[in-house]
């Protein structure tokens, strides 16, 4: 999840754009970048690392007497700034990349699935890659398709392109204009008197002006001082109507959500189509070609032991389901801070996965070292890319959901679920433990994930706020779930623990009748997670003896399974996909359900007390 900002007008453009990244900062900040046009001269400048190293860059540019960058009169411009997904955090990775010629200049969000078949067809052409990303590829397209109409050139790059992106392009041979177009990511245009905006989201130049126009999916927009116009993929016309934005500055950076955290909830779809990305292939198989783990490595390794905290815990305990269930390999889970102190057996037939969303985790960085020390191979699985845990592992595979603000985890957990489940099946497919069809069947389950979540949102958001309404005043809550549903009980109660403070117990449900049973009265109530899985009887018997000692049970089941429904108070029923991947469909109501209590409750949901987003003391 990157920043992209663009400008055409008669204002000098080089501080307007910085401006800009300032408010799209919370999309990515590891390195920035700026392409301004001045006559037919493009002047480029970028910085790893925040904001501020892109303005003294600039300055810097600017003392060497960079004509384009020095102000006034450079008046065309885009700008990025980079979460980085494909290629390290270094300048040359940075946005915007350029044609051979330098003349054409883009910025993309998102991820090009097919960069892999592109960029040799590309080279065979005989262009030259300065860069380790996916998205250079679309300036180089741009050069391949442009006989001096940029618009049919982005037009014709984009039928080439599959993933899910927006990007904006720039050319020297027509300073007056600048081209994007849009898949899945957002993209918005915003107009000005005499000038115009081309951003991924509306705080990017709300501060200049709050008329806009939305880009929809598959189309392309061509900007220019008088205006903005919208064609599709064939070149048709489209007309679209202007909205004013009436947002605040504060609402503005949270994208109209009231919180950082329903932000983030609402940004699930986007954080697991990134995340899944190019590693699900056309064909229904997994690509995991950017973890550096051979396939003879994963063929072999004994045992699986998954390290994390909080959050990420209950994501690798996903894990274990999976990867036991599809690729046969055993696997222990075990909280950081308990493993690096048990001196635990550990050694070379060991893959180790240590699984921190910050990647900046003290306790699950020494549980990785320690196994590092010890012989074992160390994979982290992180959405930080140059954070420690990428220093202190042997591979990575990272999670693609974009900075997360809020200190209570969300988009970070569907991504990390979503991570896990693509190992699953990359090692399942390697041992062939599953059918080449079956690999396909939950790859493609996996691909469709984003649009589940969309559904799901959808559909429970008021329902759960209903649920919410009537026990937000209840001082104790008893979750409980079994199998693949155990994590997501764990993760649902942490949710309201940490952003609710109300005392919660969460159980795996077999375990119930063993002494927490006796906490069940008529006031109890009890959250059940009753997705279709194996033991799904067992919980349905699990669910009958909370009701039986007069508990109030709120079930979250898979939808058409009326059984659950016969014996909860309140069902709250989701999307039907294979019972495995149903944790990161059931996981949203109840990350909603503890959001609307901490809210009914008047809480500061971003910032809990006590709670830090990173946790890097011992
Ligand atoms: C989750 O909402 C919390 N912020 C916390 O439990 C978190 O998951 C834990 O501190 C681990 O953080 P990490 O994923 O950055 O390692």
């Amino acid at each position: 999840m990157c920043g992209i900002v663009g400008y055409v007008g008669r204002r000098p453009c080089r501080d307007l754009l910085v401006a800009g990244l300032e408010k799209l900062e919370y999309r990515g900040y590891d390195s920035a970048g700026i392409a301004v046009l001045e006559g037919d001269r493009v002047e480029t400048v970028r910085a790893v690392g925040n904001l501020a190293n892109l303005r003294s860059a600039v300055e810097e540019r600017v003392g060497e007497g960079g004509v384009a960058v020095a102000d006034p009169p450079a008046t065309t411009g885009i700008a990025h700034t980079r979460w980085a997904t494909h290629g390290r955090v270094t300048e040359e990775n940075a946005h915007p990349h350029s044609d051979c010629s330098g003349r054409i200049q883009i910025a993309l969000n998102g991820i090009v699935e097919n960069h892999h078949d592109l960029r040799p067809r590309l080279e065979a052409e005989g262009h030259t890659f300065s860069s380790e990303t996916d998205a250079e590829i679309v300036a180089h397209l741009i050069e391949l398709h442009y006989d001096g109409d940029l618009t049919a050139a982005v037009r014709a790059t984009a039928a080439d392109l599959r993933g899910h992106y927006a990007f904006v392009a720039m050319h020297a041979d027509e300073p007056e204009l600048l081209v994007g177009a849009r898949k899945e990511c957002p993209l918005i245009v915003g107009l000005g008197d005499d000038e115009s905006f081309l951003a991924s989201a509306i705080p990017a130049f709300m501060a200049e002006t709050r008329r806009t126009m939305f880009v929809e999916e598959g189309e392309i927009v061509t900007i220019d001082p008088s205006g903005a116009t919208i064609t599709d993929g064939d070149g048709t016309p489209i007309e679209r109507d202007t909205e004013e934005v009436t947002w605040n500055e504060d609402a503005a950076e949270k994208g109209g959500y009231d919180t950082f955290m329903l932000k983030e909830i609402h940004e699930q779809p986007e954080a697991v189509a990134e995340t899944v990305g190019d590693r699900v292939t056309p064909e229904g198989t997994i690509d995991l070609s950017d973890v550096e783990l051979s396939d003879e490595y994963l063929c072999e390794i004994s045992r699986i032991v998954i390290v994390a905290c909080g959050t990420s815990y209950h994501a690798g305990l996903i894990g274990r389901y999976a990867i036991e269930e599809w690729a046969r390999v055993p696997v222990e889970m075990d909280v950081a801070s308990e493993y690096r102190y048990r001196n635990p057996v550990v050694g070379p037939s060991d893959l180790v996965i240590g699984v921190s969303q910050s990647g900046e985790t003290a306790d699950t960085l020494a549980a990785m070292r320690l196994a590092r020390e010890a012989g074992a191979k160390v994979l982290a699985v992180t959405n930080v890319m140059g954070s420690q845990a990428t220093r202190d592992s042997d591979a990575v595979l990272y999670t693609r959901a974009g900075p997360e603000i809020s200190v209570a985890s969300t988009k970070t957990f569907v991504s990390q679920a979503a991570a896990m489940y693509l190992l699953g099946l990359r090692i399942a497919q390697l041992r062939e433990t599953l059918s080449a069809e079956r690999v396909a069947e939950l790859a493609n389950e996996l691909r469709g994930m984003p649009d589940r979540i969309a559904e799901t949102l959808a559909r429970v958001e008021e329902p759960v706020a209903e649920i919410a309404k009537r026990h937000y005043k209840q001082g104790f809550f008893l979750y409980l779930g079994r199998h693949i549903g155990l994590p997501i009980c764990l993760e649902g109660a942490l949710k309201l623990k940490e952003i609710s403070y109300i005392p919660t117990d969460a159980y795996a449900a077999g375990e119930m009748k063993h002494g927490p049973i006796a906490l069940l009265d008529e006031s109890t109530p009890a959250i059940c997670v009753a997705t279709d899985s194996p033991v799904l009887d067992k919980v349905l018997s699990n669910i009958e003896e909370c009701r039986v000692r007069g508990a109030d049970v709120v079930a979250v089941a898979t939808e058409g399974n009326e059984a659950v429904a016969k014996v909860s108070e309140e069902t709250i029923f989701i999307p039907r996909t294979d019972w495995i991947l149903q944790p990161i469909l059931a996981i949203l109501p109840l990350q909603l359900f503890a959001y609307c209590i901490a809210r009914l409750n008047d809480l500061n949901v971003d910032q809990p007390r006590n709670l830090a987003k990173t946790v890097t003391v011992e």
